[in-house]
């Protein structure tokens, strides 16, 4: 009797903790805490999203079933004091019936996935609906930032803003190793890899920010390559854009450039102000305003041999004036600008 007890409380303590993960997920949607996928702002998310729990509804279902019916097996047919020490069980080897019957139902349940997922495949990729009116932006991935171009040209750094309702095509590049654009409240995630182009299309649905990671190893500042996509209304993202024009002349766009471009680029490793921090001090540096070295130095990096670590090249991509501007931001900055008798390559 006692036996019986503690089988059915070492039963009952299984089952529990092999349901936890389900009930986990069910109680906590939305939350990336919990197992659930977030709440998406797109249709494509929400198609990834559906999919996600169409899949794990069969599985839940199959799974209680499969533990539930093992448990009882288990209970059921245990051996008791009573059962001679040579019994075997009933034997069902040649059972045609039995075996057509376990093979059809794990088929007919793989081709129902197959089936919806492939159905499904064309709002995933937000390739179905009107596209005409697409707004392209090309998406870099940089160790150890993302840097964003509109169509005419104008670039932000980590932070993109897209107008609300609008189809929206990304070309993700890399200019040096594997990256993965990820905002998880957006869509689903795509790769930046060297020498190719990959598109992510979508339409966000819902005003508001976004906030997403490289999703893909790139090196030791990876976990700290975040993005942001605000998504705002037609008008707020056409006067967002005219604030970025002028970037590539002397004035107030070109220094918010060069600040997003030290800030977002040099000051991740050097320090906000240069003093050194994962990377060397450079403050006040002579190299910072020499545009030639600094151009040589952003499009190479640099292994000094004597210093652990490499500096990745993290200008490669930049058109001139980004170059421009971010030396017009050093030179503003007394913190960084290397006294003016010296400025000029000593660095
Ligand atoms: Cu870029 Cu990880």
């Amino acid at each position: 009797m006692g036996r019986t007890i503690v089988a059915i409380v070492a039963a009952a303590v299984a089952l529990a903790l092999a349901a936890l993960p389900i009930v986990l997920a069910l109680v906590s949607p939305g939350g990336l805490g919990g197992l659930a996928p977030p709440d998406q702002g797109s249709p494509s998310g929400e198609a990834i999203n559906q999919l996600y729990w169409f899949v794990f509804g069969i599985c839940a279902v199959v799974f209680v079933g499969v533990e539930v019916a093992l448990i009882l097996f288990i209970l059921r047919f245990r051996r008791r004091p009573t059962t001679p020490a040579d019994a075997e069980g009933p034997q069902i080897h040649g059972n045609t019936r039995l075996e057509i019957i376990w093979t059809l139902i794990p088929s007919v349940i793989l081709v129902v996935i197959a089936v919806v997922v492939l159905v499904r495949i064309p709002a995933v990729h937000a390739t179905d609906g009107d596209r005409s009116n697409e707004l392209v932006v090309r998406v870099e991935g940089h160790q150890f930032y993302w840097r964003y171009v509109y169509p005419d040209g104008e670039i932000s750094l980590d932070t993109l803003v897209l107008p609300v309702d609008r189809p929206v095509k990304l070309e993700l590049v890399s200019y040096d190793v594997n990256h993965s654009w990820w905002v998880h409240e957006l869509t689903g995630k795509q790769d930046a890899i060297p020498g190719q182009v990959n598109e992510l299309l979508l339409r966000p649905r819902v005003e508001g920010t976004y906030e997403g990671d490289c999703a893909e190893f790139c090196g030791v500042l990876h976990a700290v390559m975040p993005t942001t996509v605000e998504v705002v209304s037609g008008q707020e993202y056409a006067s967002r854009i005219e604030q970025l024009a002028g970037q590539d002349q002397s004035g107030d766009s070109q220094l918010a450039l060069g600040r997003q471009s030290w800030e977002r680029t040099c000051a991740k490793c050097h320090g906000p102000a240069g003093q050194g921090d994962l990377a060397p001090p450079i403050a006040r540096s002579g190299t910072l305003v020499d545009a030639e070295a600094l151009r040589m130095l952003l499009d190479e990096g640099l292994d000094t041999p004597d210093v652990e670590g490499s500096m990745p090249p993290v200008g490669r991509g930049w058109p001139a004036f980004q170059l421009e501007a971010l030396i017009a931001y050093i030179r503003s900055n007394e913190d960084l600008a290397p006294p003016e008798q010296d400025g000029g390559g000593s660095g």
